[in-house]
């Protein structure tokens, strides 16, 4: 077998993740295990990149040939300005997490909201259309979670935050001819809960370092119902924990990392994801940090 990492050519794919910091990101991992799988000849690397920096830096991937690279913290809004052309996910969620190089223009998009959606679906084996969907959080990750949902007809899309305002106007934002996206505080959650069928955590309540703190309190969760929370660290959050012992179905948030970065790569490649070696990678590099 020939070493693929010494065996450049100018066919080699080369793609990335800018960030600040980056040493942190699974993505290479995850890349790079689906090219090797795909036997596409390609390299993704992190690239660190300072706020100040960003636009030498995009700028610099069109004059070194890369075909695209993903984007992630602070630069996903920053990075809408510097594209050529937007897609309707980029605008709609106004944040770019996906950039498509070709013909020498710079294309964003933001998979995060479908690639959610996506896992969503292929983990409960089920279609959303005729659900009642509810969500907590209305910030950058309810945006993309809400433009993702509106394209699966579900029978209603109901926003709770702390602060109701951002619910409300992201409501209205989201809000078309054929659904009207509904709003509401946290003291209006268990009327919404009594009719809802699917439950969505898109806080950082939960999130490792702080995974003893949960969104909703064990009583309040509907039992029987699919509960779902963004945060891939940790695997499994009290909130899902707590749901289980509910008597619900729960979805965690690894799919999410791994569909959003397998549209990402489809769009590069033009070829199907390896969805299942991606995730086995996302594992095994979660698992290496632990050590
Ligand atoms: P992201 O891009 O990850 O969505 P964000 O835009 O900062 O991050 O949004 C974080 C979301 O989590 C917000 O909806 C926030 O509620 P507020 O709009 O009221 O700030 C919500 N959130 C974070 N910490 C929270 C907490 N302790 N209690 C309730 N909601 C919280």
């Amino acid at each position: 077998m020939t070493d693929r990492k010494n065996d450049l050519s100018h066919h080699t794919l080369l793609l990335g993740v800018m960030g600040d910091p980056i040493g942190h990101s699974k993505s290479p991992a995850m890349h790079n295990i689906a090219l090797e799988a795909s036997g596409i000849p390609g390299m993704y690397v992190p690239l660190h990149v300072k706020p100040e920096q960003l636009a030498e830096a995009v700028a610099g991937t069109k004059a070194l040939g890369f075909s695209g690279f993903n984007v992630t913290i602070p630069h996903k809004v920053e990075m809408l300005k510097l594209m050529d052309e937007l897609d309707e996910s980029a605008v709609c969620c106004g944040a770019v997490n996906t950039v498509v190089i070709q013909d020498g223009k710079l294309k964003g998009y933001n998979t995060d909201g479908i690639g959610y959606v996506r896992s969503l679906k292929e983990e409960l084996n089920s279609e959303l259309s005729g659900k009642h969907i509810t969500i907590l959080g209305a910030g950058g990750a309810a945006r993309g979670v809400v433009y993702a949902l509106l394209r699966e007809q579900p029978a209603s899309v109901t926003v709770i935050n702390r602060t109701v305002d951002k619910a409300e106007q992201l409501a209205t934002e989201f809000s078309h001819d054929t659904l009207q996206v509904q709003s509401g505080s946290y003291d209006t959650l268990d009327k919404v809960l009594a009719q809802t069928d699917i439950l969505i955590n898109t806080t950082s309540i939960g999130m490792s370092p702080n995974s003893d703190e949960t969104p909703l309190e064990q009583s309040r969760i509907p039992e029987g119902i699919i509960v779902s929370d963004l945060i891939y660290n940790p695997l499994e959050t009290r909130f899902l924990r707590e749901a289980k012992s509910r008597g619900c179905t729960v979805v965690g948030g690894l799919g999410m990392f791994v569909y959003q970065g397998a549209y990402a790569y489809e769009y590069w490649t033009g070829q199907p994801a390896p969805v299942s070696v991606m995730r086995s990678a996302l594992l095994e590099a979660m698992n290496h940090q632990k050590e």
